[in-house]
This record gives structure tokens, sequence and C-alpha cells, in this order.
């Protein structure tokens, strides 16, 4: 399949069910999602570089990291699915906000944005859909000034005892029928637990970060390792590239 193509399948599945995408997101994963999108806040929150940081939300679906990064900075929420960002727009409009919020429609592989524009950029559960991760991760160290805080939200496969065969059991078995059920979609809750197994392990993210031009990269894994947070610094540009 073409990397225009994923792209493209991608936009058309989250715009099938945006307008039930925060409810199934909460439901499914038993709100744990939001104390994720906490820890994401708190980590970068103890990493900033300025006292008010410009903040890159990358892949913003609905706006939830928007919104919650908005008590460090302002914030810029992107994403290429219009119908995701129609529903975010609507939860801009009713919160109280410390921070201004600003929604735009654009391509994590092509971000309309200067280099060095941002001090933070931070994306939940993006990175695994694009069509190309490499690129992704280069144009947010691209955007980024140096010195700037990635973070990075994703799903991974936990691999303790226990926890892991339960677990594969409800996101291979019972997340699929259950999102199929609430959404009335087939496709998209059967193409998660495919894109997680197919996405890169934590240290296999980490070297892709490391070879993005980020520094200081580390990971931890959340909830037994179900999310992985990556979290780096971007290094100085590369004098030679053109
Ligand atoms: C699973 S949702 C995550 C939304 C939000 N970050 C959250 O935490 O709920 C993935 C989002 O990434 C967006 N996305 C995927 N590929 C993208 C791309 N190449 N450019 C911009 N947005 C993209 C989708 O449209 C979708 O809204």
């Amino acid at each position: 399949m073409s990397n225009h193509d994923k792209s493209r399948g991608v936009r058309d599945m989250f715009g099938a069910i945006a307008g039930r995408y925060d409810f199934l997101n909460h439901f499914l994963s038993a709100n744990i999602d939001r104390r994720w999108r906490k820890i994401c806040v708190r980590e970068v929150g103890g990493r900033i570089p300025v006292p008010v940081p410009r903040i890159l939300d990358i892949g913003c679906g609905t706006g939830d990291l928007s919104l919650a990064f908005s008590d460090l900075g302002p914030v810029i929420g992107c994403d290429f699915c219009h119908p995701m960002l129609c529903v975010g727009a609507s939860k801009v409009r009713h919160s109280r906000l410390s921070r201004p919020v600003e929604l735009l429609e654009a391509d994590a592989l092509l971000l309309p944005f200067a280099d060095a524009s941002f001090d933070v950029v931070v994306s939940a559960f993006v990175l695994r859909n694009l069509a190309d991760i490499d690129r992704g991760l280069q144009e947010m160290r691209r955007i980024l000034r140096p010195g700037g805080v990635m973070s990075v939200l994703d799903f991974g496969m936990p691999r303790m005892p226990v926890l892991a065969p339960i677990y594969r059991f409800y996101f291979l078995r019972v997340l699929p029928k259950l999102g199929k059920i609430i959404s009335g979609v087939e496709g998209p809750y059967g193409y998660l637990p495919a894109s997680v197994q197919s996405f890169p392990s934590a240290e296999t993210l980490k070297e892709k970060a490391e070879l993005a031009g980020f520094q200081n990269v580390k990971f931890k894994l959340l909830t037994g390792g179900v999310a992985v947070l990556l979290l780096g610094n971007a290094g100085c540009p590369d004098p030679n590239r053109t």
C-alpha cells in the first residue's frame, strides 16, 4: 500500500468514528487514557525550557491532549481529519482555558510550520498511524527549537507474565467486537490491535527518535507497558542538512 493510500485510509477511518471517538476511547480504556495524558503533561512540565512554551500537538484529533497542555502554554493542535477537528473545536469553545488552543488542519508528514518554531511538540496515539514513522519524527524535530521537548504517547504490548495474556485476550478478541458494536463501523477497532502489533517496540522507537536528531531520549512504560511514553530533546540542527 502506498503512503498516500495508508494516509487516506487512516483519515477516512477516523472521520467515520469522530462523533463517538471520545466515548469509545474512555470506555474501552476504562478511562486510563486520561491518566496517561496527565502523565504526559506532568513529564513535559518538568522539562520545559521556557516559562511559557509554544506547544504543538500533532494528530490532536478531538483535542484532549491539546486541552490538557493548555495549562502549560498556548497550544496549536493539528490533524488531517476534518470531522475529528470539528469535535475538537466544539470542545475548545466550551472549555475554560488557561491559555489559547487553536486547531488547524494539517498533515503530520508535511507540517506547515517554520523550522524551530515550537518549544514543545507532543503527540498521542498518532505515530502508529503514520504512513512514515521516521518522517513523522523528523518533522517533529524540524519544528522544535534546539533544546525543545518532544513527548510521544502510544500503545505498546505488555510483556509482564500475568498481565500480557489477559491484555492480549482483551485487546485482540474483546475490544474489536465492542468497538464495532458501539461505533457501528467495522474497520477501526480491528485496525487498532493490528496497528499496535506491527508498531515498533519502545527500544526501536527510541533508536528512531535518536536517528531523527533527538537527544536524551528515554521511554517510560505505562500501565505495565500497555502504553509507552517517549521523551526527548531536540539537538542542534545538522549543519549539512539541505
Ligand atoms: C487515535 S487518534 C488520537 C487523537 C488524539 N491525539 C488523542 O489523544 O485522542 C489519531 C489521530 O491522528 C490523526 N492522524 C493520523 N495520521 C495523521 C497525519 N499524517 N497527519 C495528521 N493527523 C494524522 C488522525 O486523524 C486521528 O485524529
